[in-house]
């Protein structure tokens, strides 16, 4: 197990900056799920943590040591990746043992660490199989098995569920959390999938543009989103964002509509421009939360276990989540409430405020 420290990492490819002062630090034992939209530079800084890409400034330490300039074969960690790259010439056994061949690890030790890896990922029955035999789940098991017996301090992994299909991944996902349940390894794994983010990490980083935007536990970062970019980023479906302006002691968001506060957010003047947002499931129907107005639907989505009420307010889009099975005609006007502890208010630049 090993901490890691990041200390203003800096990353360009030929003008862009990639990965802009990046400082981070995981605790040994942690798994820490970095997520962002495609081309935020999530695979860049993995990249750079594994050793394959060298910053263009800062250091990276692995528990005490400067590895900032280490090679990647001699930083003690595993990668896996998307494409799980096995050698299809070899059965699964053989591209288990491959790497630790190549490092001449006794023939007994390999045995042992492939029987236990096989084990953990339930591989024994297949260990002389050829990969072409395997189906994608297993396959990649077999990519992470790769990984395991290698013993690393740190795994690493690159969007390892990507091209598995949504049952697989979830049942994969799960697997992955009992992995570091029994080898509490520090891991550091890339999702583009907010599920897979909330449900895995102790603590997600948050990545656009090559910044971290927050860093927090999967609930900080649901409850508490820093910005809009995160209260966007976090959550299906989408929180409702709307543009408000502050007047006469509420939050004016349509001509008609304007939600009184018990005191003005910290540091506003009448007049000023900010952004409520509110999740889906907090927008209540024949609930009571305080400040009640009216939408009119446009469309209802029922997903068994709960409904998504998608509603027109004065030309607003406004998502409401009810765990009801809920149907209403296109165009009813609906009376929705609100409670001002659910609200999110964020500053003209979307920062969030008090
Ligand atoms: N080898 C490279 N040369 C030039 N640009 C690159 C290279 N690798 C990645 N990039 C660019 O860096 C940005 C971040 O890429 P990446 O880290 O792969 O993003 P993510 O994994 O978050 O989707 C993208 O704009 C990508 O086009
Ligand atoms: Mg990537």
């Amino acid at each position: 197990m090993t901490a890691l420290t990041l200390r203003h990492i800096h990353k360009k490819y030929e003008k862009s900056t990639i990965i802009e002062n990046l400082s981070l630090d995981i605790a040994s034992g942690e798994f820490i799920v970095l997520v962002g939209p495609s081309g935020c530079g999530k695979s860049t800084l993995l990249k750079i943590i594994a050793g394959l890409e060298s910053p263009d400034g800062g250091t990276l330490h692995m528990g005490e040591q400067d590895v900032t300039q280490l090679a990647a074969g001699k930083r003690n960690l595993s990668m896996v990746f998307q494409s799980y790259a096995l050698y299809p010439h070899m059965t699964v056994r053989e591209n288990l043992a491959f790497g630790l061949k190549n490092i001449k690890t006794p023939a007994d030790e390999i045995d042992r660490r492939i029987q236990e890896a096989a084990r953990m990922l339930k591989l024994d029955e297949m260990l002389d199989r050829l990969p072409q035999n395997l189906s994608g789940g297993q396959r990649q098991r077999v990519a992470i098995g790769r990984s395991i017996v290698q013993q690393p301090e740190l795994f690493l992994f690159d969007e390892p569920l990507s091209n598995l299909d949504a049952a697989l991944r979830v049942e994969m996902r799960q697997e992955i959390q009992q992995l570091h349940n029994t080898l509490n390894n520090t891991m550091v794994y890339v999702t583009h999938d907010q599920v897979e983010a909330m449900t895995l990490a102790d603590r997600i980083v948050v990545l656009y543009k090559g910044k971290i935007e927050q860093v927090g536990t999967p609930l900080e970062l649901y409850n508490t989103p820093a910005n809009l970019f995160v209260a966007e980023f976090i959550g299906t479906p989408k929180i409702n964002v709307f543009p408000a302006v502050w007047h006469d002691g509420a939050l004016r968001i349509t001509d008609r509509v304007a939600i009184p506060l018990s005191q003005p957010p910290q540091g506003v003047k009448e007049g000023d421009k900010l952004f409520a947002a509110l999740r889906p499931e907090h927008v209540q129907y024949e609930g009571d939360g305080g400040f009640t107005f009216t939408a009119r639907t446009k469309l209802c989505e029922l997903q068994g276990d709960s409904t998504l009420v998608w509603l027109d307010l004065d030309g607003l889009p406004l998502c409401l989540k009810s765990f009801r099975q809920l149907s209403f005609a296109q165009g009813t006007a609906l009376s929705v409430s609100i409670a001002e502890r659910d609200l999110h208010l964020f500053d003209s630049l979307g920062k969030r405020m008090g």
